[in-house]
């Protein structure tokens, strides 16, 4: 079905995640949940996601008739939407780090998480959150995140809209989200031209804390990661495989 009948606006709120998740459970078929500010904003991987106000904080709530094993294809859209919005909306080259970040300069301005609930092998709704600091002061950031994040603001010098670039991004995303449906994947492509990772050498670690390094050589048709290995083997690395990737310099 296409596609967000209505949008969800709050101050505060815990998580968009937590309220299009009720939302979802309550039967409501598609929308957004977007809010100003999130306490509890969260991250891949258990990470706090800090969402003060000024940024675009919002969840997806989506019920393509799918198999699970397509809810990656989601996230890279998501990514490449994102990707699309930055650069019409700022001029900014913004790029894509496999799996959900949006890196510009090397430094991550936005992040996308997939949650999903499944019922007999099919998708039953996905909620998609995507946190974009558009007009974030990064002195409101903690030190650590600080140090490796961005934002619109603060690459522009000077405030960008944050409707206009959340009217962008619905833009790309309808678009793609029609393709996706079909089972096209010639967006793909476009993804590897816009990702900063393919041809580099990577380490890549999961949630047990276990590092595997190697070149970073294809996304595949269903949006995993192939690595290639020093020893040759490859691995085609999925969303939930990945808790950290970092970039050889
Ligand atoms: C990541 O990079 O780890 C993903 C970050 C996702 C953050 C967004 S902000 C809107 C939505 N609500 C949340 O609590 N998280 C996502």
């Amino acid at each position: 079905m296409l596609f967000i009948v209505k949008i969800y606006r709050f101050r505060t709120v815990s998580s968009t995640q937590d309220i299009a998740r009720e939302l979802a459970e309550d039967g409501v078929k598609e929308g957004i949940v977007i809010a100003d500010m999130q306490t509890k904003g969260r991250g891949r991987a258990d990470r706090i996601w800090h969402s003060p106000s000024g940024g675009l904080w919002l969840s997806i709530i989506l019920r393509p008739k799918v198999e699970p094993v397509y809810c990656l294809r989601l996230v890279l859209i998501l990514g490449l939407a994102v990707v699309r919005a930055i650069r019409a909306v700022t001029g900014l080259n913004a790029l894509i780090k496999w799996p959900n970040d949006v890196v510009i300069d090397g430094k991550k301005v936005c992040g996308i998480l997939i949650e999903s609930e499944t019922v007999e092998d099919l998708v039953k709704y996905v909620i998609i959150g995507v946190g974009i600091n558009v007009n974030v002061k990064l002195e409101e950031l903690p030190l650590n995140v600080r140090a490796e994040a961005t934002s619109l603001s603060e690459k522009l010098g000077g405030n960008v809209s944050n409707e206009e670039v959340l009217r962008a991004l619905l833009t790309e995303f309808k678009a793609l989200y029609k393709l996706f449906l079909r089972g096209e994947t010639g967006w793909i492509n476009e993804y590897r031209e816009k990702s900063c990772i393919l041809g580099r050498d990577v380490n890549v670690t999961n949630d047990a804390g276990l590092t595997i390094c190697g070149t970073a050589v294809d996304v595949d048709d269903y949006g995993r990661l192939v690595v290639k290995l020093s020893d040759k083997t490859v691995r085609r690395l999925d969303y939930g495989e990945v808790a950290r990737l970092r970039i050889h310099i």
